[in-house]
C-alpha cells in the first residue's frame, strides 16, 4: 500500500521512518517533506493546506492511506475532503479537529462531562473580559487565545495589569490574529506535565506511553515559548496511580464525550496533562502527534504502525494491544540561532554521516533543506537528536554525546532536557 504523510518536520520524520518498517508500506510520499525525509520518502511540493490538489495526487498516484501529521489541515478540514473523495486517511474530521482547533470548546466539553480541568470562563468581548479580570480574578491567571496560534497564544499573567494588557494583546491588536477572536481565561494550576499521545477510533482509546516536552527556549525553563526543545519518555511522574485516574476519568471520558457530541474522533488525541496537588487535569488538547513527542515515543513502539492507523479508520482499535519497549528515549532539539524570534537559514549541517549507522540513535529532521548537493537548515528547530537506552539516565548521556558529532552555524541546543528526571 502506497502511503502519503502530510508536513515537513521532524514529528513528520519520525512517522516517516516508523511507517517504513511497515511490512505493509509500499511506496512513501510526503507532502511537503524535507530533506530527512526524502530518505524514506517521495518530497512532493504541495504545501499542506493545498487539501484539493492533495486528493487530486493521492486518487492520481492510488495512495492507499494519507496520514496527517499537522494540525492546521486537520482543523481545516482535510479528512473531510479526502473523505468526499473516497480516499483513506488517518486523523480526525474537522468536527472532531475541534478538540484543538478551539480551546472554548474543549474547555466547555470538559464541563459538560466532568473531565478534570481548571476553572474557566470564555469570552468573545474584550470589555466583558477586563470586567471579570477585575471583579473576580485571582492571580496569577491564564489567558489563552481560542484558536490555533502555534503553541503560543498562552499568557500567564502575575496581576492584573499584565492580564488587561494580554485580553487586549490577544482580542484587540490580534497578536495571534484570528485565534485571539475568542479567549479563555482560567485558573493558575501548578505541577508536573506530562503529554499522553493516545490512538482513537471514534469509540476506543488506546494510550500509548507518556512523554515530557521542553517549551521554553532557554535552561531552567526560561525564555520565549518555543514548539518544544525537547523530549524524553516515558514520564516517571506518570505512576501507576496517576495512569489509573486517567484512564478511569480523563481519556476514555473523552472519546465518549466526543461522541456523544456527534464527533467521533477518530486519530490521535494527545491530552496535555498536568499533575496537580489535587490529580491529573487536562491542560489542553491536541488532535495529533506531538512534535517532538513523538521523535521519543515512536522509538519506542514496537506494533506495526500502519495497522494501528488502519484500525483506526476502521473502527477496529479494540482489536488492538499497543506494545512499547521497556526501554527510555530522549530527544535534544539542535535549532538556530536567534529562535524563536529572528534567525539565519541556508547553513550547512556537517556530521550527519557519523550517525547513520547507529540502531539506537536516530537524528529527525525539522527544518532541513537540500542546497547544491548538501543538507543545509531551513528553520527554527533543524534536527531531533533521538537516542534510546536503558533507562533515561543512559538515553540522555547517549543523546548529548551524539549531538557533538553535528554541527552548523548558530547552533543551538537546550543543556538540560530531561534534567527532571535527576529528582526521581
Ligand atoms: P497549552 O498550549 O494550553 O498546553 O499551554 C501551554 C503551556 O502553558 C502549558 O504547557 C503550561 O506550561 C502552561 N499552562 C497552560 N495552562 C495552564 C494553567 N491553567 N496553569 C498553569 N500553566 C498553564
Ligand atoms: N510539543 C507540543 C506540541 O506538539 O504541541
Amino acid at each position: 500500500m502506497d502511503i502519503l504523510i502530510i508536513g515537513s518536520g521532524g514529528r513528520e520524520h519520525a512517522l516517516a521512518w516508523k511507517i517504513a518498517q511497515s511490512p505493509k508500506a509500499g511506496k512513501l510520499y510526503c507532502a511537503p517533506g524535507n530533506a530527512g525525509i526524502a530518505e524514506f520518502a517521495e518530497c512532493v511540493p504541495i504545501g499542506a493546506m493545498e487539501f484539493e490538489k492533495l486528493a487530486a495526487f493521492a486518487k492520481e498516484h492510488q495512495i492507499g492511506l494519507t496520514v496527517v501529521g499537522m494540525d492546521d489541515p486537520l482543523v481545516g478540514g482535510v479528512v473531510d475532503v479526502f473523505e468526499r473523495e473516497g480516499l483513506r486517511i488517518f486523523g480526525p474530521r474537522k468536527n472532531a479537529a475541534i478538540l484543538e482547533g478551539s480551546k472554548a470548546f474543549s474547555k466547555d466539553l470538559m464541563k459538560k462531562y466532568n473531565i478534570p480541568t481548571a476553572a474557566y470562563e470564555n469570552f468573545d468581548d474584550p470589555k466583558a473580559a477586563i470586567e471579570y479580570l477585575e471583579k473576580e480574578a485571582s492571580f496569577p491567571i491564564v489567558l489563552k487565545a481560542d484558536g490555533l496560534a502555534l503553541g503560543k497564544g498562552v499568557l500567564i499573567c502575575q496581576d492584573l495589569e499584565e492580564a488587561k494588557a494580554g485580553v487586549r494583546e490577544i482580542m484587540e491588536d490580534k497578536h495571534f490574529g484570528e485565534a485571539g477572536n475568542r479567549m479563555v481565561i482560567e485558573e493558575f494550576m501548578t505541577g508536573r506535565e506530562v503529554s499522553v499521545l493516545s490512538f482513537a477510533d471514534g469509540k476506543t482509546i488506546l494510550p500509548m506511553t507518556t512523554a515530557q516536552d521542553h517549551k521554553r527556549a532557554g535552561d531552567g525553563d526560561t525564555g520565549l515559548n518555543t514548539g518544544g526543545m525537547g523530549t524524553f519518555s516515558p514520564s516517571p511522574f506518570y505512576t501507576p496511580e496517576v495512569e489509573e485516574f486517567c484512564r478511569k476519568y480523563i481519556f476514555q471520558a473523552t472519546v465518549d464525550a466526543m461522541a456523544a457530541e456527534g464527533r467521533p474522533f477518530q486519530g490521535v488525541i494527545f491530552f496535555g496533562l498536568m499533575l496537580t496537588p489535587k490529580g491529573p487535569r487536562v491542560l489542553e488538547y491536541n488532535a495529533r502527534f506531538g512534535d517532538p513527542e513523538t521523535q521519543v515515543v515512536l522509538p519506542r513502539m514496537k506494533n506495526d504502525i500502519v495497522e494501528v492507523f488502519e484500525a483506526c479508520v476502521d473502527g477496529t482499535l479494540d482489536q488492538i494491544t499497543l506494545e512499547f519497549e521497556d526501554n527510555a528515549a530522549v530527544c535534544v532539539v539542535l535549532a538556530s540561532g536567534g529562535y524563536p524570534v529572528a534567525y539565519e537559514k541556508g547553513k550547512e549541517i556537517r556530521g550527519l554521516e557519523s550517525l547513520k549507522d547507529r540502531d539506537d540513535c536516530m537524528v529527525f529532521h525539522a527544518g532541513t533543506a537540500f542546497k547544491d548537493g548538501k543538507i543545509v537548515t531551513s528553520g527554527g528547530r533543524v534536527l531531533g537528536v533521538t537516542c534510546t537506552g536503558a533507562d533515561l539516565k543512559s538515553a540522555r548521556a547517549a543523546a548529548y554525546e551524539a549531538v557533538k558529532s553535528i554541527e552548523f552555524e548558530g547552533q543551538y541546543m537546550r543543556s538540560d532536557i530531561g534534567k527532571a528526571i535527576d529528582e526521581c
